[in-house]
């Protein structure tokens, strides 16, 4: 295959060139937003690694620094993996990551800003008494990695929590530190689970509504390469970490992202009073097309965070500045359009025509089930306790259903032999008096291209469809990224693909409705989207 260049996006965050992956010390400092991001600086393969150093405004576009942190020390000289930034109480900002040294082992280092009145906070100095925590015996000095943002309790010590494993065990470390230079374990780990290694973990409160705080523990799980979260109760006296008994750390458990969407972080935005999280997509594509496109990663957009009001899952939605990215005055707009049930026969579709990039759109809408009785038996012999990609992987786009596969096609060919969908299928349980909303995006049409890593992706959308039958969609579509919200933020899925038609201003846009109840878009708006200005901040000439 050849991936085409034009794939690049348009909005979502990747730097003019090489490898990209997770990102690193999210933060807000003095009104600017500072992305920092392991990189490759030598080719778009893993390797080499450096935090990589953007800031900006507004989270849409942004200006690319210098990177700011790369090997220099023998507690780093073999790369510079992932950790996280800490506000302190006097307003200082202060990076932890993973050094690998030069035994290999994985260390904690910290490094602090050079100079506090660059805005920029270009510069970045570790001490020489790094690192500030070191693989204790018993500890596997290959897997201890990846610090959270520290947290200081009522009795002022402060906390983080590091990924490692024992055996098979996925083990959230816990430790603490008065001065931010000493640090020692805690009694006992925050949590753990029968996952293999934890990567990348997150651990921060949420309130509801009703000023009910909730902690949330993510991680990122080494082995499937997908990520989950658990809610439960945090005692700081104790510090223990008590996680609901509803849901498992692993498969089956919660999860932001059902698609390709990774090492993801959090940060606090103390100016608008959210929580946003990053999290790091993978090409799709193979390494040998990676080499020749000359650039691999991109991050997701900054999803604004927070709890359901019944308290049962986070919610997730593209930060409101990405909308400054809406072109005026060329938003198209469907109401009350009906994609008739197929009658056992054929799919049925529309067009949604008018837009001049439908490779770079923002879509919005809202689908009504008219007839919710067509509902198929959800297969509990087959799907009980099964996840949504088993069912969906089971029942594709193209599969003939009751209520549903209704949705969009997304990086449309003309022929309509390559496309996207992004799709819900509704089944129904306990004779009908139970609805399961299944959201799906289906790649296996989307490119000619060989090689690729089309894997179906799904998650099961908890809305009470039955109250008017009506589920909303919001779909990013940026060239090789497919980006959808179900439910108003309860199911997110993110999806890479690499067409071979669908490019640039030969891509559309279609909804469609393959199952035998007629479907209404009760409200559709689609809008061009500008592009983010994403900008090296001088050319240095250097390899960076
Ligand atoms: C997750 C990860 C981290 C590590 C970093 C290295 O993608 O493997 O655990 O710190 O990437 O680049």
């Amino acid at each position: 295959t050849q991936v085409d260049d034009k794939l690049r996006t348009g909005f979502h965050f990747q730097p003019p060139k090489h490898w990209i992956n997770d990102p690193n010390g999210v933060m807000q400092y003095k009104g600017a937003y500072h992305l920092f991001y392991q990189y490759n600086p030598k080719s778009a393969v893993w390797g080499n690694i450096v935090w990589a150093h953007a800031v900006s405004k507004d989270l849409v576009n942004w200006e690319i620094l210098e990177p700011a942190i790369y090997p220099t020390a023998s507690f780093d000289e073999n790369g510079c993996w992932s950790g996280s930034a800490t506000i302190l109480p006097d307003g200082k900002p202060v990076i932890m990551y993973t050094g690998i040294d030069a035994d290999g082992r994985q260390v904690q280092n910290v490094a602090y800003p050079k100079d506090l009145s660059d805005p920029y906070l270009r510069e970045w100095v570790k001490p020489e008494y790094n690192p500030v925590i070191a693989p204790d015996a018993g500890v596997n000095a290959t897997a201890f990695r990846d610090p959270t943002t520290a947290w200081r309790g009522p009795d002022g010590v402060w906390r983080l929590v590091i990924g490692t494993k024992d055996n098979h065990r996925g083990i959230a470390a816990l430790y603490r530190s008065r001065d931010f230079v000493h640090w020692a374990p805690a009694r006992r780990a925050l949590h753990s689970g029968d996952t293999g290694m934890w990567e990348c973990p997150d651990f921060y409160p949420v309130t509801d509504g009703n000023g009910n705080t909730r902690h949330v523990l993510k991680v990122s799980l080494d082995l499937t390469r997908y990520e989950y979260y658990t809610f439960g109760e945090y005692d700081h006296g104790s510090d223990t970490y008590a996680p609901d008994a509803t849901l498992p750390d692993g498969d089956g458990g919660l999860r932001y992202d059902y698609g390709d969407f990774y090492a993801s972080k959090t940060f606090l935005d103390t100016g608008k009073n959210r929580r946003v999280l990053w999290g790091w997509a993978n090409e799709s594509d193979s390494v040998a097309d990676d080499v020749r496109k000359g650039w691999a990663g991109v991050q997701a957009i900054p999803r604004k965070l927070w709890l359901a009001p019944d308290g049962s899952q986070l919610m997730q939605w593209p930060v409101a500045e990405i909308e400054s990215l809406r072109v005026g005055g060329s938003h198209v707009n469907v109401t009350d359009r009906m994609v008739h049930g197929n009658g056992g026969r054929g799919v049925n579709y529309f067009e949604v025509t008018g837009l001049a990039t439908p490779a770079q759109a923002d879509v919005e809408a809202t689908f009504q089930v008219m007839d919710l009785d067509k509902a198929e038996v959800f297969d509990d012999a087959a799907w009980r306790g099964a996840d949504a990609q088993t069912v969906c992987a089971a029942r594709g786009a193209d599969d003939k259903g009751g209520v549903g596969p209704f949705g969009l096609w997304v990086l449309a060919s003309d022929e309509l032999k390559e496309r996207t969908a992004v799709f819900f299928r509704v089944f129904k349980r306990d004779d009908g008096k139970k609805h399961v909303v299944l959201m799906c995006n289906d790649p296996s049409r989307s490119s000619y291209g060989k090689g690729l890593y089309k894997p179906t992706f799904a998650g099961f959308v908890d809305v009470d469809i039955a109250a008017n039958g009506k589920i909303p969609l919001r779909t990013l579509i940026d060239h090789s990224v497919v980006e959808s919200f179900g439910g108003h933020g309860k199911t997110a899925i993110l999806s890479r693909v690499y067409p071979t038609k669908a490019i640039g201003d030969k891509a559309r846009l279609f909804v469609f409705n393959n199952g035998e109840s007629d479907v209404k878009v009760t409200n559709l708006n689609a809008y061009d989207m500008g592009s983010a200005k994403i900008r090296t901040e001088t050319e240095t000439g250097s390899d960076y």
